[in-house]
């Protein structure tokens, strides 16, 4: 099964004619292949070369450094890797070789007033394992490279030389299946910088939950234990957290491998997450009848027991973030109560006039404020459906896991 992840917020003239979504010149980065990486197995499914896409920083910004994870869900199964393998989310060959950089990664400071001048980075993603499998599956016709892990070391050694090895600054993001990835490399990005360099990370729509759908089953958790497996992700998990767990595997989620980060972490999310909502609440597995269908299209239309649902979701995420809330000093967060997925890659929901916002802070302020230490920043939006500036959002189709 793949697990797929479509982009939420998409400033479609069709959607919202009213919207004028980009006046300003789109800024297009070229790809940028990682021959090295071959030498170490660091392949994608289909055995092509990983990518980045580099925008250099200049002025103020042009010892820091921005590293941002490329998301679009995960295969947990031979089937849909080898399907995943044909397209652009398993092969470079297949992917756009310009890529836009908006939102937190655009170069223009009236829309990214804090990060505009950094060194910024898009890893593209082809592993289909948040960057953190170390395996390979091969039979008389096919072969499958699960070398995320590879993948990430690959790239940050081709970066270092090319000043990221210097870096006076670093932020380590990604969204999604990307936002994942950071919980899983954050420590170890710091190791690989100078130790006077300052060091943080932001999970955008990262924070998946082992929560158990609407028909009680774990699907989430099934799903994490076979990727887990056919990818052989375990031995790159945290140690201090397998340790600690009687199913090491479980260190996959965020909630139980967050206490044993060490590096300061910024954590975005939406409390309602549609992409959660959709794939590990309320998967069509359990929701044969559809039910839930027009509730997952428009918030409006879901009936007062699949609100009461929803809120419980709510507070099951809020209770897996209660620990890092309460002990993390240098810690940031941002949780708010649009239905969303991915607020940091897009100009209409990081920075813009008519942003998201919690007490009238965007999401770019409240990143900003944290990485720079300016504010204390942890946010927790009011429950849905109080908060008045969710626009710029259009529901997600309802996905898979694969995507
Ligand atoms: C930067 O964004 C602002 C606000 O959208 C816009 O007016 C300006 O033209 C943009 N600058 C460039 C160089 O694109
Ligand atoms: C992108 O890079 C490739 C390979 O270096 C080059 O052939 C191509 O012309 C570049 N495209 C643009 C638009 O810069
Ligand atoms: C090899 O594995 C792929 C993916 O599971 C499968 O589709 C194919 O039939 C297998 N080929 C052989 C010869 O077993
Ligand atoms: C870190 O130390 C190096 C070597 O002493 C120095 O060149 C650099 O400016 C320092 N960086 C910061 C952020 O202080
Ligand atoms: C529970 O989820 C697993 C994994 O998606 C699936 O194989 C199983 O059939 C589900 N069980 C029920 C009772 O829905
Ligand atoms: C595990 O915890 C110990 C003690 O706090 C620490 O020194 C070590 O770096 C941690 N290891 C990992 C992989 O985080
Ligand atoms: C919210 O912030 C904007 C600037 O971002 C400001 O113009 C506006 O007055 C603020 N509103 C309130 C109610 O503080």
């Amino acid at each position: 099964m793949n697990l797929l992840v479509p982009l939420a917020f998409l400033c479609l003239a069709t959607v919202a004619p009213w919207r004028v979504c980009s006046q300003q010149q789109r800024l297009l980065v070229n790809m940028t292949l990682v021959p090295n990486a071959r030498a170490s197995g660091a392949l994608c499914l289909d055995g092509s070369l990983p990518a980045y896409h580099l925008h250099r920083g200049f002025g103020a910004g042009v010892d820091n450094w921005l590293l941002q994870f490329e998301g679009g869900g995960w295969c947990n199964d031979l089937t849909s890797c080898f399907e995943r393998a044909k397209t652009r989310r398993g092969s470079t060959n297949f992917m756009n070789k310009l890529e836009v950089f908006s939102g937190i990664l655009t170069n223009n400071a009236t829309l990214n007033p804090d990060f505009y001048n950094w060194n910024r980075v898009k890893l593209r993603y082809c592993d289909g394992a948040s960057f953190t499998g170390d395996a390979v599956f091969t039979n008389k016709t096919t072969t499958l490279h699960f070398k995320g892990q590879k993948i990430w070391e690959a790239i940050i050694h081709d970066l270092l030389p090319q000043g990221l090895g210097k870096a006076r600054k670093a932020l380590l993001s990604g969204c999604s299946a990307g936002g994942l990835a950071t919980f899983h490399h954050c420590d170890d990005f710091a190791k690989y910088l100078p130790t006077n360099a300052t060091v943080k990370c932001l999970s955008d729509a990262g924070f998946f939950l082992d929560e158990r759908d609407i028909s009680m089953n774990h699907t989430m958790r099934f799903f994490v234990k076979s990727l887990v497996q056919l990818q052989g992700i375990e031995q790159n998990l945290n140690r201090n957290c397998t340790k600690s767990l009687y199913f090491p595997d479980l260190c996959f989620f965020p909630q139980y491998a967050l206490s044993y980060i060490s590096t300061p972490y910024f954590i975005l999310n939406s409390a309602y997450d549609v992409y959660q909502f959709h794939n590990i609440l309320v998967p069509s597995s359990a929701d044969k009848q559809g039910l839930w269908n027009h509730c997952k299209m428009n918030p409006a239309a879901c009936t007062s027991d699949q609100i009461n649902t929803l809120q419980g979701f709510r507070l099951d995420m809020l209770g897996a973030l209660r620990p890092f809330y309460l002990s993390s000093r240098r810690g940031g967060m941002f949780i708010n109560s649009c239905f969303a997925h991915c607020q940091s890659e897009l100009t209409e929901t990081w920075f813009g006039d008519d942003s998201p916002r919690i007490k009238n802070k965007t999401i770019a302020e409240a990143v900003g404020d944290w990485y720079f230490s300016r504010n204390i920043c942890k946010e927790i939006d009011c429950a849905y459906p109080c908060d008045a500036t969710c626009h710029n959002l259009i529901p997600l189709r309802s996905g898979q896991l694969d995507d």
